[in-house]
């Protein structure tokens, strides 16, 4: 394995992702599936998740994802995926997806959201990762608010296993 810092700072591990709606991505009336969408941002937040622990990585979860507004076919779909915050093995990584009307210029915030991933060893279980370290005020923002929900999370699971 690659020698891995102590810490990395958020910025490291940032992913942006553009993609291009085609018809085979969409219904008959040219929306987008949801499915489509997710696939991407479980795509760029696995990009970020293996980026920061340098390790394999899975999906343990992908919390409820609100479509804020339709996608059509042939816009480009911007997704932005940050590091939000890390637990033990756990990474929570936030995806920003934004749809850019290619002719107008126009551009809307379709929605928001929110993975957990887990970095796993070579045998298949979950393994350590270095802490992410915010730097700017908006990062700092967006770590505290990544921990409120991992605390949530944790306090679930423990809820569910008792
Ligand atoms: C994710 C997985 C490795 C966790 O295994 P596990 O035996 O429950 O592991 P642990 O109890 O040691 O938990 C490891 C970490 O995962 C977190 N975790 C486990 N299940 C979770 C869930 N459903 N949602 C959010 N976090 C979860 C734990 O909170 C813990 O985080 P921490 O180390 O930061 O405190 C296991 O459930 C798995 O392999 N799932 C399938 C993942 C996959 O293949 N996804 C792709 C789609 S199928």
């Amino acid at each position: 394995m690659p020698h891995l810092p102590a810490t990395r700072a958020m910025g490291e591990s940032r992913a942006s992702m553009v993609r291009l709606m085609m018809p085979s991505d969409a219904n008959p009336h040219g929306n987008v599936h949801g499915g489509v969408i997710m696939k991407f941002v479980d795509e760029v937040a696995g990009i970020v998740a293996h980026r920061h622990a340098r390790r394999n990585v899975v999906t343990a979860r992908l919390d409820r994802m609100d479509f804020l507004e339709p996608v059509f076919v042939g816009n480009a779909l911007t997704l932005d995926a940050r590091l939000a915050y890390t637990g033990r093995t756990s990474m929570e990584v936030m995806v920003d997806i934004r749809a850019e009307n290619l002719d107008t210029g126009e551009v809307v915030h379709t929605g928001t959201a929110w993975l957990t991933m887990i970095a796993l060893n070579e045998r298949g279980r979950p393994v350590p990762v270095p802490p992410v370290v915010a730097e700017t005020e908006d990062e700092k923002a967006l770590h505290e608010l990544a921990r409120l929900r991992y605390e949530a999370r944790r306090a679930e699971r423990k809820g569910a296993k008792q």
